[in-house]
This record gives C-alpha cells, structure tokens and sequence, in this order.
C-alpha cells in the first residue's frame, strides 16, 4: 500500500554522493525534506537542483536536512553536478541517492507506471522529527517544482506542530493565522490571551505565535 500522511517514512540504506546512509539515522532528530528526480542529465531537474542549492541556507534555518534522489548511479550524479554548478550558479551541497535498483524509489512508490515505468515522478516528502510523513507531493516529470512554496509548508508545519492553530490559505509567514477548531473559547481565551477576530465561531484569527 503507498504511503500516507501520519505514516512512518520507511527506513533504508543507500549510497549517495556524500557516502552510504542509513536514512532515518542521517535524518537524525530533526526534519527532513526527501525530494525524487526522474532522472540524471535532464533539463527541468538541473534547474530544480541549482535552485534548491540556492535555497539551502533555507532549508537550514528551518532546521531542515535535504535529500535528493534519482534512478541513477552516484557516479553519474558526480558527473551531473559538474553540469550542474556550471549552469545554475550554484553547486550541489546536499547528498544525491544513487537507486539504479529503483529500490528507494518503490518503497517511497515514486514510480507511476501509467505515467512513465522506469522512471520516478516528481515526489516529495516532507518528514517530521519524530520520522512521520507530514506533507506528500506529487508533480509530473514536465513541471518543475515551486521550491519557495515546499518552504512556505514548512514554515505551516513547524508553526502548527507547536501550537493550536492552522494556517489560512496562501498564507505566508507573519501573518494572522487561525484558532484550531478543536479548542473551545474557553481553552482559546487561556492560550491566546490577547483574544482574537472573530470573523465567524469557527474562524477566529490571531496573530502568528512567536511573531
Ligand atoms: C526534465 O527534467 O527535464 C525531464 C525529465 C524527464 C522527462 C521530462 C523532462
């Protein structure tokens, strides 16, 4: 069965660029974004992999560890990121997963056969600390990803992690975000002293926590 939300991110070894891993113990306690590419030497992939170099210091301040993978070998991702750091201006600086096997790629069910049957789709997945898939993208091989939206989800997710409250749609960090509906005014009033909007009984805004 594929994988969903809440479930365990499925533990493996593999080699990658920066050496062999075992990945929930290179995860360590923290969060981590796996991220798939269908294949080595292609032009949308080499645009994704330059800009989320770009965004590293990102993914960083966040606390999040990235991690790339395609079907390939680790030796042809080498060669790749040479192509890489000449194009994007900028070079790879996270490990790249070799899975010639496609045996990463099966369990984290990257591989859509209706779409194409050898090579993977444009997945992600987010995972938490505690090595719980929190968020799951799929987007096809001719659209590259919107990197500043995976970290504006990740910006969602560590907010609402931590405190009662949810995130509006098109919200961005800074801004009001909204009372779970599982608190009732009175446990509303005890965390959120300062009140709230209250545009409807179960759509109460408040400033972003910690903001
Ligand atoms: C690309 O990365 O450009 C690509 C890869 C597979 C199919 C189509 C495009």
């Amino acid at each position: 069965m594929s994988l969903r939300l809440g479930d365990i991110a499925p533990d493996f070894t593999a080699d990658t660029t920066t050496g062999r891993i075992q990945f929930h113990e290179w995860l360590g306690n923290g969060w981590g974004v796996l991220f798939s590419h269908p294949k080595d030497f292609t032009p949308v992939c080499t645009t994704e992999l330059g800009q989320v170099a770009r965004l590293k210091p990102e993914f960083d301040r966040r606390g999040v560890k990235v991690i790339g993978l395609s079907v390939d070998s680790v030796e042809s991702h080498h060669r790749w990121e040479g192509d890489i750091a000449e194009t994007q201006g900028c070079a790879v600086n996270f490990p790249m997963i070799g899975d010639p096997d496609r045996a990463v790629a099966t369990l984290y069910d990257m591989i859509h056969p209706n779409a194409n049957d050898t090579l993977t789709v444009r997945s992600v997945f987010v995972i938490g600390p505690d090595k719980k898939v929190k968020l799951m993208l799929t987007y096809p091989a001719s659209t590259g990803r919107n990197f500043d939206e995976l970290l504006r989800v990740i910006d969602s997710l560590q907010l609402t992690a931590n405190h009662k409250v949810a995130t509006p749609a098109n919200w961005k960090s800074g801004e009001e975000v909204i009372i779970v509906p599982a608190l009732s005014d009175a446990e509303a009033a005890v965390l959120f002293p300062g009140g709230w909007k209250p545009v409807k009984p179960y759509l109460r805004l408040v400033p972003q926590p910690g903001k």
